[in-house]
């Protein structure tokens, strides 16, 4: 996924600040397995087969608090204050070494880490003080997941590059995209060299006309079947259905937002992950996909989901929890 170069270095570059080099991931991030990816990324298994990635990535904490937060409704309370680390940072490296913030502003991978009310507002409120850009990483969140068209809009938290793939074409065809500001747009192309391509995105597959078509045919479908609205109609039904599994054995934790859910299973990591394979294998078998993310089983259904589907899933979910 391109993020890095043109959009975050360049910028900083063209604008005469080509210093800020420094990339903030986050723990338990997740963007993929390419360098920059990994090296944002704050999954430790991921990492671990490289002795060195990008120099001078840092991260912040996650934001997985259960002691405060298990079986929160939505977005969990506390926790904004996790990002003032990234003041701590800025006093540590200066903010002129930094040049961009990366988070999933829900965490998908990891098994749905949903942001503590006003941590993303924090997030952005520090970045735009100290001229680092503010990168969502929208592979997950975006195109009606969250009930909106992207978790930006449903934080209200404006990010300066947003990257987008899964949803942009419904999954049918790989694509994927980074969605630029104006401001990175225009001084990116305003100082490129003349006669230069503007965004460099010669990639041998950038622009593939069938992902071009099967992407502007999600984007019609999404709109004439009112998909995002829909997600945001189930949305209650899905959250009450997730936390009524909340007394069953194992449960630890339930977390939700839009038409995403974890369930994390277990005391400890060893006996989570054993139970969450054991839902899963439970559930295959009865005809239900769901994944198991070590101790956490995570839910991401299809935006046509209806409520007896919705209502199959935790049922099933249940009868795996119940099952020897
Ligand atoms: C949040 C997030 N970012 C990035 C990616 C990776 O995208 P790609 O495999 O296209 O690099 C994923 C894949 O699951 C993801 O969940």
């Amino acid at each position: 996924m391109r993020w890095l170069e043109h959009e975050t270095f360049f910028f900083h570059h063209a604008r005469g600040e080509g210093q800020r080099q420094r990339i903030v991931g986050r723990q338990r991030g997740y963007h993929g397995v390419g360098f920059g990816g990994l090296s944002a990324a704050g999954m430790g298994p991921h990492k671990k087969q490289f002795s060195m990635l990008l120099p001078g990535a840092v991260h912040l904490p996650h934001t997985h608090d259960p002691a405060r937060n298990a079986l929160s409704l939505g977005q969990p309370r506390h926790g904004a204050e996790l990002a003032d680390a990234l003041e701590q940072m800025i006093a540590t490296y200066d903010a002129s070494t930094i040049a961009a913030v990366i988070v999933e502003p829900v965490a998908g991978s990891t098994g749905v880490l949903v942001p503590p009310v006003g941590y993303l507002e924090q997030l952005r409120d520090l970045c735009s003080r100290h001229g680092i850009l503010l990168i969502f990483d929208e592979v997950v969140t975006g195109f009606g997941r969250l009930g909106r068209p992207f978790a930006a809009d449903r934080f209200g938290v404006i990010p300066d590059l947003l990257m987008v793939a899964k949803g942009m074409t419904n999954g049918a065809v790989p694509m994927g995209g980074v969605i630029a500001s104006s401001v990175i747009y225009n001084t990116v192309t305003g100082k490129a060299a003349s006669g230069a391509v503007e965004l460099s995105h010669g990639y041998t597959y950038s622009g593939d006309p069938l992902a071009a078509a099967a992407g502007l045919a999600s984007l019609d479908v999404y709109v004439s079947e009112g998909l995002f609205e829909r997600a945001a109609r189930l949305e209650p039904h899905w959250q009450t259905c997730a936390h009524s599994l909340k007394s069953l054995p194992g449960v630890v934790d339930i977390r939700n937002l839009g038409l995403l859910a974890g369930i994390e299973l277990g005391g400890d990591p060893v006996s989570g992950k054993a139970m969450a394979r054991k839902v899963y294998e439970h559930c295959f078998e009865h005809g239900v996909l769901v994944r198991p993310v070590a101790n956490t089983i995570v839910l991401s259904p299809p935006l046509t989901i209806g409520e007896n589907e919705v209502e199959t899933i935790f049922a099933t979910i249940e009868a795996a929890l119940k099952a020897d």
